[in-house]
């Protein structure tokens, strides 16, 4: 299906999501956002959703390119870009190739820093494990640890739909998104010249990108702001869908578009 051409009043979003999910777990934001004017974009990522890349490496600057490819096509030129963990990677990308583009930026769950050596071992063990036994011990690892604790006993139905998400996806698209999250560059160089304006969220609970990687990257984003999101982990924007759009809408209003 061809993507709806932009319509030159509304500003617009690019929304990046993390693996190993899609498009979808942006929901309840462009539910939010569409409602109060904004042209939303939310590409699923290679490998990921319905995009069926069969390439061994999903690089994170040929993501950035496939979505700023997507807004030429709806005839967008700039955009606010919020990206999610390997999101957030992408954006750190896209803001590097594409930086007059981008009208400011959302970082959730993310770092700047590259993996190291043990990182990037770990990332190959899973893309072997996915590839030989499929999505479903990926998805009982991981659920502690992109949840919290409160999400995991009191909201089965976001549960569900991680798992869903996580159960659903592709070996080989996750395979390859692992692959290019473990060749990602470091992206600590390029804090000092972000200069859009820059919100950075990150879950009071998240063992995988804890606040101290969001406070990294605060201290040297100089035009940016931290919200600490509570009873949630890694997947804010799921857990707290109220607080996130909360956050995200305070950020938005104060912008020139
Ligand atoms: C994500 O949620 O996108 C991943 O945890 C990112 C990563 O593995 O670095």
């Amino acid at each position: 299906m061809k993507p709806a051409v932009h319509s030159p009043n509304k500003p617009a979003m690019l929304f990046l999501h993390g693996y190993p999910f899609d498009s979808s777990m942006w929901r309840e934001q462009v539910e939010h956002l569409a409602a109060h004017g904004y042209e939303c974009v939310t590409p699923d990522l290679r490998g990921l959703g319905q995009n069926h890349f069969r390439g061994e490496v999903a690089s994170m600057p040929d993501m950035a390119r496939d979505a700023a490819a997507l807004m030429d096509e709806m005839k967008i030129d700039g955009a606010v870009v919020c990206g999610l963990s390997m999101g957030g990677y992408v954006a750190f990308e896209f803001a590097h190739l594409f930086p007059e583009r981008v009208k400011a930026l959302i970082l959730a769950g993310t770092r700047a820093p590259a993996d190291n050596e043990a990182e990037k071992a770990a990332r190959a063990q899973q893309a072997e494990t996915m590839l030989r036994a499929g999505m479903v011990p990926i998805s009982l690892a991981t659920l502690p640890k992109l949840l919290a604790a409160k999400t995991l006993s009191d909201q089965p139905e976001v549960v569900k739909r991680v798992r869903k998400m996580i159960v659903n996806s592709d070996p080989r698209g996750a395979a390859a998104a692992q692959r290019g999250m473990a060749d990602r560059r470091d992206y600590v160089s390029d804090l000092p010249s972000i200069t859009a304006p820059t919100l950075i969220i990150v879950g009071r609970d998240d063992p995988i990108r804890p606040v101290a990687d969001a406070e990294f990257m605060h201290q040297r984003i100089r035009n940016s702001q931290l919200e600490i999101v509570e009873d949630a982990a890694h997947l804010t924007n799921l857990e707290q869908p109220e607080a996130f759009n909360r956050v995200l809408f305070e950020f938005l209003s104060k912008l020139v578009h």
